[in-house]
């Protein structure tokens, strides 16, 4: 009989808790959809960096570690992408553009 009463009691402080969870998660979402999701304007960024031949050098031996597996079009022999067959479809109809960009962003020093 008290083991009983304990495990009704703990039932319901467990019932009550999801109900809070459920509650609080609904509120959460009707708030979201109301007022959207918060943006908030990105601050500008100083970003001034010396150029100097070491950072260069360690520059191109970390891209060269990093990154030229994916973005090397071999072809090229520069950073402009290559097709990756093993990516899903819409990842490989957008990257050609925005990789291409981006190297020539990288080509023009920027
Ligand atoms: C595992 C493969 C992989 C590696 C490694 C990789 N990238 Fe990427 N990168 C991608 C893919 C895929 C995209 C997305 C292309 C798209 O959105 O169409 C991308 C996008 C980018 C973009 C955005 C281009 C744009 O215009 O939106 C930049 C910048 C970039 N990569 C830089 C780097 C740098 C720097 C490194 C090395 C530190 C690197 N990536 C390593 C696969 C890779």
């Amino acid at each position: 009989m008290l083991a009983s009463r304990a495990m009704r009691l703990v039932i319901k402080i467990v019932s009550v808790l999801v109900l809070v969870v459920i509650l609080s998660i609904t509120a959460a979402l009707i708030v979201i959809k109301r007022a959207g999701i918060p943006t908030y304007p990105p601050g500008k960024i100083e970003l001034k960096v010396e150029v100097t031949p070491e950072r260069v050098e360690r520059g191109k031996h970390t891209s060269e570690m990093l990154c030229v597996g994916c973005h090397l079009d071999n072809e090229t022999g520069t950073l402009a992408g290559k097709p990756m067959p093993d990516l899903p479809a819409p990842v490989i109809r957008s990257y050609a553009a925005r990789i291409r960009r981006m190297s020539a962003a990288l080509s023009a020093g920027r």
